[in-house]
């Protein structure tokens, strides 16, 4: 009898030693799947981000490369035409002065060496000169970017004719400078300003334009400094 009890008290605690092992693995399989479940929660939770707080990050972005913009942004605009380069090396002296920005202002139909023949009086620009209805030229880019952070701008072209190059005419007809405190500078041969930098004034209809400054088609580096010296925008 003894013997038969000891046998079937070894027989249950065995079983329950099994049947605590088996639970313990359970529970252990059961702990698994919830974590996997947790991480599944969690990138489920990650990709459940309400619209307004992934804007939020996407704005706090924005928002840095706008400061960064507006620091590496200067006040000040130089705009330039040059159909042969001499216009273009002066604007660029003046925005390495002042600190500015440039802006090319580019044809849509670049001037050729044979469109720029003015002692051929078939050539494209003769033909501009003598008909002012031809004077419409197309700009790959009216309006340079962030054009409403500059005060002033600063605009340059080649003299033709005595008067600016009309590539200019576009961009000073459809831009709005209100507010804005513009200097024109040309390059030339031999002319002076003249009354180009008023003419053009005419054409925009807002805007503060100053009296403008010539330069000769190769320009003293050290004279375009001078006079970017004298005008006080340097930043
Ligand atoms: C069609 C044309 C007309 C020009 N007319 C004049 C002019 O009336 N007076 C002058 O001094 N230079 C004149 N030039 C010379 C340019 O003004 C001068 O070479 C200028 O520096 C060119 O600038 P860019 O290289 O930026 O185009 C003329 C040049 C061209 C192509």
């Amino acid at each position: 009898m003894r013997k038969w009890l000891c046998t079937v008290l070894a027989v249950s605690m065995l079983a329950g030693i099994l049947t605590g092992c088996g639970s313990t693995s359970d529970q252990a399989e059961a702990d698994a799947p919830a974590v996997e479940s947790q991480d599944t929660e969690t990138v489920a939770d990650a990709a459940e981000v309400p619209d307004d707080a992934t804007d939020a990050v996407t704005d706090t972005t924005d928002t840095q490369e706008t400061e960064a913009q507006t620091v590496s942004e200067g006040k000040t605009l130089v705009v330039f035409y040059s159909a042969t380069g001499s216009t273009a090396a002066v604007a660029q002296t003046i925005a390495d002065t002042a600190g500015a920005d440039l802006f090319e202002i580019t044809p849509v139909e670049p001037y050729t060496g044979d469109d720029l023949n003015w002692s051929n009086e078939d050539s494209r620009v003769s033909r501009e000169h003598d008909d002012e209805s031809l004077r419409n030229v197309e700009l790959t880019q009216e309006t340079p970017d962030h054009w409403e952070d500059y005060d002033t701008v600063l605009i340059g072209y080649p003299i033709w004719w005595g008067t600016a190059a009309w590539s200019v005419n576009n961009f000073v007809k459809d831009n709005d400078f209100t507010g804005k405190t513009v200097i024109p500078f040309c390059t030339s041969a031999s002319s002076g300003i003249g009354d180009s930098g008023k003419l053009l004034a005419e054409m925009a209809g807002t805007g503060d334009w100053q009296d403008g400054q010539r330069f000769s088609s190769a320009a003293d580096d050290q004279d375009v400094k001078d006079w970017v010296y004298s005008l006080n925008i340097t930043e």
